[in-house]
């Protein structure tokens, strides 16, 4: 079966996939980005996603690519083209094909879109969770606009690289008041000892996880109690658990951070039981 990619209007297999040289996208990382989790074949959160979309395309003033029913229909159909039971849907858009200069171009330009589906191993990623990962910490050396889904990620890439590089799976940011910020591409939580949910406020200075977003309300419906605030690098080494979040990952357990043991150096109950949740607080469609 050939793979299938959304590109500008058509549905194309995906070795013929290819966008302009001067797609904005390809020239500056001039556009914005979703990763949607596929689950059973149907989408998990996607009006929330899609809702981060129009909001970060928003703060970069660059346009819908076509309307949201429209997008809608074609997130699904690539899904169900690749037969997609278990993975995650991307969609990127661009501010569009310009010759190669800085400001805005003409407003007639349209703004480029590509929407693709990958399948993830459940199995595998389950396996994972029951051992729990490893992350490290580094400074944050990102724009003071992370909370804008853009497709511009070299900080995010080298973290990420220096992490597998050391035998970890994620990179920690560390902001210069030596408070821990978020993951390379997941949003960092930590549990205290006396039982307390911590993570970062949702500010200009994280990405608002949509995974994050329903946590919250899982952990709220358990009963735990919640602190949205920053917590510092000590404060996770001497955390009961730490747990991460993305769509991709859901959440996953962090059972070492800087190679110091996170708890007892294993999954904790809290991490394992919003895992265990998770997909009865989420929406499908
Ligand atoms: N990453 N923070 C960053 C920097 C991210 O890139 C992501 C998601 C998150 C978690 O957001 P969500 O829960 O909505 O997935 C937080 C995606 C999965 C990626 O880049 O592949």
């Amino acid at each position: 079966m050939s793979r299938i990619a959304y590109v500008n209007g058509q549905y194309v297999p995906r070795r013929h996939a290819a966008v302009h040289i001067e797609d904005r996208g390809y020239q500056f990382s001039d556009g914005v980005y979703e990763v949607c989790e596929v689950r059973e074949g149907r989408l998990v959160d996607q009006r929330r996603h899609i809702e981060r979309l129009v909001r970060s395309l928003g703060e970069l003033r660059i346009k819908l690519p076509m309307p949201l029913s429209a997008l809608n229909v074609v997130l699904h159909e690539v899904v169900a083209r690749n037969r997609i039971k278990n993975g995650i849907v991307y969609v990127q858009v661009t501010r569009g094909v310009a010759r190669r200069d800085h400001p805005f171009p003409p407003p007639s330009t349209k703004p480029a879109i590509v929407v693709t589906a990958n399948a993830l191993d459940a199995a595998k990623a389950e396996t994972m969770a029951a051992e729990g990962v490893a992350v490290i910490t580094l400074p944050d050396n990102r724009w003071e606009r992370v909370d804008i889904k853009a497709i511009a990620l070299l900080p995010n890439i080298l973290a990420k690289q220096a992490a597998r590089e050391q035998g970890a799976r994620e990179a920690w940011y560390v902001d210069k008041e030596n408070r821990i910020t978020e993951g390379s591409s997941s949003n960092a939580w930590i549990v205290t000892h006396d039982g307390k949910v911590v993570t970062r406020q949702a500010d200009h200075g994280i990405l608002k996880g949509i995974t994050r977003a329903v946590v919250i309300d899982v952990l709220r419906a358990q009963g735990l109690e919640l602190e949205e605030r920053a917590f510092t690098v000590e404060e996770a080494y001497a955390a009961r658990e730490a747990f991460l979040t993305s769509a991709s990952q859901l959440v996953m357990p962090v059972i070492r951070i800087n190679d110091r043991p996170v708890g007892n150096g294993a999954p904790g109950l809290v991490s394992a039981a919003l895992r265990r949740d998770f997909h009865r607080y989420a929406g499908l469609s």
